[in-house]
C-alpha cells in the first residue's frame, strides 16, 4: 500500500540530516571553541567566521567583516544560506544584531538589544534585579558627579564604582575611601574615559565571597544551566595584577555544591526567568551571571548575556552532546525538549597571552609548538593571525591562545593543560602557572 510520506520526514532515521550552514561573529578564543564543538556536529554545514582568527580559517572559512558590521554580517549571511548565525561579542548584541537578522526571518543565537540591556547598562540591570528579588548587592545609581560624590563620603569602604555601560572589562573600581571614589567618579563621568558608557554610574556595595562564572541557555520559556566555571582574571599567579579578561578557567570550579546550585536556580535563573516574561523582554541566548558565593548565599554581580571568554573554552570541552542542536533549539525557543550530557571530571583552560597584557604589548610574533598540542589537549586561538607570507601563525592580539585539557579530575586537566602549555612559546609570552591550582 502506498503511504503518502510524513510533513517532517526530514531527520527520520532513514533520512541524512540537512547540512546547517553556520555563521559565528567575532575572533576571540570563545569564537574558535564554539566553532570547534559545531564543527563536530553531524549535522554541521559550511563554518563561517567574521572575522575569525587563525584557529577559526582551519574548521572553516573566514570572512573579512567586523563584528560590529551588522548590515555587511546580514547580507553574507543571506548570501551563503546561513541556517543559524552565533554571536560572540556582546557589543554586536547591544548594537542590535538578533533584531536585525530576526526581522529578515534569519536564525540567530543571542538576545536582541532590549534584552541585551541587561549587560549593556549596569543600572538597567541592577533595576531589573531590585524588582524581580534576584539577590544582588545593595546600590544607588548616579547621573550627577557632584551627587554621586556627596553621596560617597558618608558611605562605608570598600565602596565598588561602575560605568553603567560596557567599557571592555574595564569600568568596574573598587575603591578603598571616599578620595579613590572621588577620582574614579571624576574620570568615568566627567572626563569621560569610558566615553558615553560613563555618563551614568552604579554604585554599590562590596561582597566578600569567592567569585563563580554561571552560564543557562535561556529561550524565553526555559533554561538549561550549564556546568560552573571559575575565571582567574587578574594578570598575574596569586590573584596579583591588574583584571585582564581572564587568564584561565576551570570547569567545574569546585565551589557549588548541589544546595548552593539548587539556590542558583531558584533564586536568580526561576528569578529571571519570571522577571524578563513579566517586562516582556524576549531574551534567547546565553545568560551568564558572574556571582559572588557570600555569607548570605549567592548575589549576582552582573549580568553578560553572551558566552564567557575563556569560560567558553572550558566548557565546550566537557559538553559531550551536540552544541549546534542546542543553540538551535534555544533560538527556536525549544529547550526544554533538550537534556545535554556532561562529561565527568572537568576541564582548564591556560591562556598564553602577549607580554605586557592587559597594558600595551607587541604583535607579530611567531608561534611555535602548535603543531605538537595533541588530544586530549586543544588549544583554542584568540589573538592569532596566519603570516600572510607564509606558513607561520603569528600573534594578533593581548590574549594569543587558550590551552584547554580534560581529565578524571580538575588535577590531571591542569597538569595535561600546563605540559602542553610548556610545549607552546612565542616571544614574550605571559601566562599565570596557578590556574586552578589549590587556595
Ligand atoms: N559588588 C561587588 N563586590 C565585590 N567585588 C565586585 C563587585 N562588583 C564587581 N566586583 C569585582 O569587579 C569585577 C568586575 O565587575 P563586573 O560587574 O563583573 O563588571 P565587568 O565585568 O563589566 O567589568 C568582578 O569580576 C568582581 O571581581
Ligand atoms: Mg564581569
Amino acid at each position: 500500500m502506498n503511504r503518502a510520506a510524513p510533513d517532517n520526514a526530514r531527520g527520520t532515521a532513514n533520512s541524512l540530516p540537512v547540512p546547517v550552514n553556520v555563521l559565528i561573529v567575532g575572533s576571540g578564543g570563545r569564537e574558535h571553541a564554539l566553532a570547534w564543538k559545531i564543527a563536530r556536529s553531524t549535522r554541521a554545514g559550511k563554518i563561517f567566521c567574521a572575522p575569525g582568527n587563525a584557529g577559526t580559517s582551519a574548521l572553516g572559512e573566514n570572512v573579512a567583516i567586523p563584528a560590529d558590521d551588522i548590515p555587511a554580517l546580514l547580507a553574507f549571511a543571506k548570501s551563503r544560506d546561513i541556517g543559524l548565525t552565533v554571536v560572540g561579542p556582546d557589543d554586536s548584541l547591544a548594537a542590535g544584531i538578533a533584531d536585525a537578522f530576526e526581522a529578515d526571518g534569519l536564525k540567530i543565537f543571542g538576545p536582541n538589544a532590549s534584552a541585551a540591556r541587561l549587560e549593556s547598562s549596569k543600572a538597567f540591570a541592577k533595576d531589573f534585579m531590585r524588582r524581580h528579588g534576584i539577590p544582588t548587592a545593595d546600590y544607588q545609581e548616579f547621573t550627577d558627579s557632584a551627587a554621586a560624590r556627596e553621596w560617597c563620603r558618608a558611605a562605608k569602604y570598600p565602596l565598588v564604582i561602575k560605568a553603567d555601560g560596557l567599557a571592555l572589562g574595564k569600568g568596574v573600581v573598587i575603591a578603598e575611601s571616599p578620595e579613590a571614589a572621588a577620582d574614579a567618579i571624576r574620570q568615568c563621568m566627567d572626563d569621560r574615559i569610558f566615553g558615553d558608557a560613563g555618563k551614568k554610574i552604579v554604585v554599590e556595595e562590596f561582597l566578600h565571597g569567592e567569585e563563580c562564572s554561571i552560564h543557562a541557555l535561556v529561550d524565553g520559556t526555559s533554561y538549561l544551566l550549564l556546568p560552573d566555571c571559575r575565571d582567574h582574571k587578574r594578570a598575574f599567579d596569586g590573584d596579583l595584577g591588574p583584571n585582564t579578561g581572564g587568564m584561565g578557567t576551570i570547569c567545574p570550579s569546585g565551589s557549588i555544591s548541589a544546595p548552593l546550585a539548587a539556590l542558583v536556580k531558584s533564586d536568580i535563573l526561576d528569578r529571571f526567568l519570571a522577571g524578563i516574561r513579566a517586562d516582556g523582554l524576549a531574551f534567547r541566548g546565553m545568560l551568564f551571571p558572574g556571582v559572588m558565593l557570600t555569607a548570605d548565599g549567592p548575589k549576582v554581580l552582573e549580568f553578560n548575556c553572551r558566552w564567557g571568554d575563556p569560560e567558553t573554552q572550558s566548557l565546550v570541552r566537557r559538553l559531550d552532546s551536540d552544541l549546534l542542536d542546542l543553540l538551535e533549539a534555544c533560538a527556536d525557543a525549544r529547550l526544554a525538549s533538550l537534556s545535554p550530557l556532561w562529561s565527568d571530571g572537568a576541564s582548564a583552560c591556560v591562556i598564553l597571552a602577549s607580554g605586557g597584557y592587559p597594558g600595551t604589548y607587541e604583535k607579530g610574533k611567531p608561534i611555535s609548538g602548535l603543531d605538537r598540542v595533541s588530544d586530549p589537549c586543544v588549544v583554542f586561538h584568540a589573538g592569532t593571525k596566519s603570516d600572510p607570507g607564509g606558513g607561520a601563525i603569528l600573534t594578533n592580539g593581548g590574549r594569543v591562545l587558550g590551552v584547554t585539557a580534560t581529565g578524571s579530575d580538575l588535577h590531571e586537566a591542569r597538569a595535561r593543560a600546563y605540559a602542553a602549555a610548556d610545549m607552546i612559546t612565542f616571544d614574550g609570552l605571559q601566562r599565570r602557572n596557578d590556574i586552578g591550582a589549590a587556595k
